[in-house]
């Protein structure tokens, strides 16, 4: 049995400890954090994030062998293998603002483990890291008179928000990178012995420290640049006739492609491509590699790019302006299946349709709160309103840009003699049947797609 201990409940630290817990009764897991609200909510059956299977995950463990505290002084000294789940987002300021990892949470949790620990531990990366984080770890973990051990160990964290839960229980692999010493190795051993419980043993990958922390970054730099490189071509498609999900299914059964992360959209969101996207372009540059900076930045320039194009395409097709017009936004997260509004594609639409003047009308099943806090003082601007139909009532336009299941089976006939005309539909999700919504009398405009109107140029 081990004490097993995560510092940081957010949208990893939650989830992951859930899925241990639950498959390792033999294992004491405690899950802290610093915000009491958030742990009270993992306490409670409203817990802090939205995920699907989540609730049931946590109930079958919870007061079993699965604990959420603020106590994290004593936890730590309790704890035999330390996760860390803290948050590391971009820097704001300083060196490096704007594309480095900022890493005070990260420094302080290390500081705190030291100086709350009686005997040697493990002490895990789970959150993502810049390559050569563990180094700084050791020094300062090590840095201690008291003939403490500390073992540092990278397991980045694959999961997609939205699957969370099958990602965890069924993962393609778990990446495990330590030193190659007679401690390290064991640390290893013992960590992969916690994931054997239920993850079988060939999927359970190995490496050095430097490589796993930066498999993670790369992992996402390349996701991400398969959405931006679809979305290059949707471009190109609006301008030639051609369909962009015609193509992803052209180019993705080419087994040496590959047909996943091939939709395209209005923009990758989430708070991670982005972050670990310019991490990864601040470390190339650190190292003299501009090229190499370069090539990877540009994956961002070219989401940026595809969100202010959409909105352009908005106000191009409402006769080059939106000043006044009710415009229902369809959809706040930044993926079907959560609540998480951070970095999501959605919520820039709504800042820049907020700056054309529009009035803006925000609809979501789960995000609305993330929503309303992350827009801060442009939240006064935007009616928030949950039920579509109500949203889109004397709306000029409908946008869609979360792909919310629910959104393709609404009555879109019902909203039609509800709206203003001509009525707009922008899909910025394609999941709309567009045949069938311009056989309604929409004006039709889908990335990637002709667009179907009912104007005399067809424009
Ligand atoms: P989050 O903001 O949801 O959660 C982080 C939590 O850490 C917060 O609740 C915060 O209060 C807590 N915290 C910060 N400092 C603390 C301290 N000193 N002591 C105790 N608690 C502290 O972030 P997240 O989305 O869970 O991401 C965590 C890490 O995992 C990041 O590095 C991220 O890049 C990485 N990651 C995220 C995802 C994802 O899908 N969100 C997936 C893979 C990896
Ligand atoms: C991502 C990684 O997938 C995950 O492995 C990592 O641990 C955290 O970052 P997440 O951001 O939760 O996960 O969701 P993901 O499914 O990757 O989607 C990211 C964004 O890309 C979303 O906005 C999504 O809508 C968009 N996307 C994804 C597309 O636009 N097209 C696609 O084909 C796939």
């Amino acid at each position: 049995m081990a004490n097993i201990l995560c510092i940081g409940a957010g949208y990893v630290g939650g989830p992951t400890m859930a899925v241990i817990a639950k498959n390792c009764p033999q294992h004491r897991v405690v899950v802290v954090d610093i915000n009491e609200a958030k742990i009270a909510a993992w306490m409670s059956d409203d817990l802090p994030i939205y995920e699907p299977g989540l609730l049931e995950v946590v109930k079958a463990a919870r007061g079993r062998n699965l604990f959420f505290s603020t106590e994290i002084n004593k936890n730590i000294d309790e704890a035999d293998i330390i996760f860390v789940s803290v948050n590391t987002p971009t820097k704001t300021f300083g060196r490096g603002a704007g594309k480095a990892a900022d890493l005070q949470w990260w420094e302080k949790t290390a500081r705190q483990i030291v100086d709350n620990s009686s005997h040697s531990k493990i002490v895990v990366e789970k959150s993502t890291l810049p390559v050569r984080t563990a180094e700084a770890m050791e020094r300062i973990l090590n840095s201690n008179d008291r003939g403490l051990h500390f073992d540092v160990l990278s397991n980045p964290e694959f999961l997609a928000e939205g699957t969370a839960v099958d990602d965890m229980e069924a993962p393609d692999r778990v990446l495990i990178g330590g030193r190659d010493t007679e401690s390290g190795r064991k640390a290893v051993q013992a960590l992969a012995d916690v994931y054997a419980t239920w993850i079988p043993r060939e999927r359970i990958l190995t490496t050095g420290l430097w490589s796993s922390e930066l498999s993670k970054l790369v992992a996402n730099a390349f996701l991400a640049q398969r959405v931006s490189s679809i979305n290059a071509v949707s471009a190109l498609c609006e301008k030639t006739e051609a369909d962009v999900t015609e193509i992803a299914k052209a180019i993705g059964m080419d087994r040496r492609i590959g047909s996943n992360f091939l939709k395209a959209g209005v923009g990758f969101g989430g708070s991670c491509f982005q972050k670990d996207i310019l991490n990864l372009v601040y470390l190339c540059q650190h190292y003299g590699l501009n090229e190499a900076a370069e090539y990877w930045e540009q994956v961002v320039k070219m989401n940026n790019w595809q969100q202010q194009r959409f909105v352009s395409e908005m106000i191009t097709a409402m006769f080059n302006t939106v000043a006044g017009k009710r415009i229902a936004l369809l959809g706040a997260a930044f993926k079907a299946d959560t609540g998480d509004t951070r970095e999501s594609p959605a919520l820039a639409v709504c800042r820049s349709l907020l700056e054309e003047r529009a009035h803006v009308v925000l609809s979501d099943p789960y995000a609305l709160e993330n929503a309303r806090a992350d827009l801060g003082k442009l939240a006064d601007k935007v009616i928030f309103e949950p039920d579509p139909y109500k949203a889109t009532e004397g709306a000029h336009a409908i946008a869609v840009l979360t792909d919310w299941k629910a959104y393709a089976k609404l009555d879109f006939a019902r909203m039609f003699k509800s709206m203003t005309h001509p009525a707009f539909v922008f899909d910025g999700r394609n999941i709309l049947d567009r045949k069938a919504l311009f056989d309604l009398g929409f004006n039709v405009y889908a990335i990637g797609k002709p667009a179907m109107t009912h104007f005399e140029n067809g424009k």
